[in-house]
């Protein structure tokens, strides 16, 4: 069924955005329903969006939290994840929020480097504590999606890299504060070519039984996120396929006797239930092209402007014979531009727009340029 809006919100002041928590919730039992039976622990990677509602209910379906700050780990505390279902990775964690993460005792940091290892154990030594620990490791698989959001190749800034991996773990025994427990991989997102998680597994069967011939024995393995969501045709296909990407794993993963294994995905959890609406300012009609200039632009929603990423438009108020647009926002920069050659119905000023599957890296990556403020979001179906 194509986006619509309740008459009420007609009148809501634009842009804002709109969650379908109805949706959130379906996918989530989707998701669950192929992840439980597997055995896989689920972790919402919260960059994806933070907002409390959508929080709330991602915690009331028993997922755990993956977070990349720590601002993200004290928003994940606030939802009521309980600590010992929260994560903590990225490639540049602070002292600070080390010492954050630390002190909530969260259950892993996924660490990055043995230069961070390093201060870990330092931070972690200094509180008379001990720190659970998993190696992120780089493990040069190609995810086969954008450039910008590769992350599991040699020439990426994260994780540990294969030829890196035997120093830092034979240094591992030097620091006496962490707690082994686990491998960590996360190589991209928006990958909708399921084969490359088959290739993920085999990289992380060879890693395992490589680190096993070293002593090291792993309650746990975290294969990351990445499941791409179908950005041309959110209606078709509003729930990602849950039961292929888990599938996959579960074929593909050599499990040893009792170890978990989490994944953490994000996209694939809230993107198809945020939508960004926004009305029509001008229509501008220049010698070659026409443009229809909205009241959103890349502040709300960065993606294509910085990722040439498409979005599905639909013109909520025209039912008139269509015509092609240059969809662009009222920012100062040429890439501010949702999309060109979009085919709507005939439209005017004042339509509203709906630029769709926008609940993922949409309202996060908003940004305060040309001072603008922050926008609304608005819930349904609560
Ligand atoms: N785990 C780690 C370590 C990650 O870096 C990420 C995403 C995830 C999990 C969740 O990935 P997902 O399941 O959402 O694909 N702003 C970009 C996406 C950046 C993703 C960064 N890392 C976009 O708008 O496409």
């Amino acid at each position: 069924m194509p986006f619509t809006l309740a008459p009420e919100l007609h009148a809501q002041p634009t842009p804002f955005y709109h969650y379908d928590l109805g949706l959130l919730d379906a996918t989530l039992t989707a998701l669950q329903q192929a992840a439980r039976p597997r055995n896989f622990q689920v972790h919402y990677a919260l960059k994806a969006n933070v907002n409390l509602p959508v929080l709330a209910r991602i915690k009331d379906h028993g997922l755990g939290a993956d977070c990349v700050s720590g601002g993200e780990v004290q928003r994940a505390l606030e939802a009521g994840f309980a600590p010992e279902h929260v994560v903590f990775a990225g490639v540049g964690k602070s002292d600070a929020e080390i010492r954050l993460a630390l002190a909530a005792d969260i259950w892993c940091f996924n660490a990055e480097s043995a230069e961070e290892l390093a201060v870990l154990n330092e931070l972690t030594g200094a509180q008379g504590r001990t720190a659970r620990v998993a190696l992120r490791v780089n493990p040069n698989v190609d995810a086969h999606t954008h450039a910008y959001i590769t992350t599991g190749l040699e020439a990426n800034k994260f994780g540990i890299s294969l030829a890196d991996l035997p120093a830092v773990v034979a240094q591992f025994s030097s620091w006496p504060h962490l707690e082994l427990v686990g491998l960590h991989a996360h190589i991209g997102s928006q990958i909708t070519d399921l084969n490359v998680f088959a290739e993920l597994s085999q990289r992380l069967n060879e890693l395992q039984t490589w680190l096993e011939s070293q002593g090291h024995q792993l309650p746990h393995l975290n294969v990351g996120g990445g499941l791409g969501i179908s950005y041309e045709q959110p209606d078709g296909q509003p729930i990602p396929d849950f039961e292929g990407y888990f599938s996959m794993f579960d074929r593909h993963l050599v499990r040893r006797p009792g170890q978990q294994v989490h994944v953490e995905l994000g996209r694939a959890v809230v993107a198809q239930c945020g939508t960004l609406l926004s009305r029509v300012l001008y229509v501008k009609q220049s010698q070659s092209t026409r443009f229809a200039i909205l009241d959103a632009g890349m502040t709300e929603l960065m993606r294509p402007a910085l990722y040439g990423s498409y979005h599905h438009i639909q013109n909520l108020s025209s039912t008139a014979p269509e015509l092609l647009y240059d969809v662009v926002g009222p920012i100062c920069e040429s890439s501010d531009t949702f999309r060109k050659a979009v085919a709507l119905p005939e439209t005017r000023r004042g339509d509203l727009v709906a630029i769709r599957s926008a609940g993922a890296y949409g309202e996060v990556m908003s940004s305060g340029y040309n001072l603008r403020e922050k926008v609304a979001a608005v819930y349904v179906g609560e």
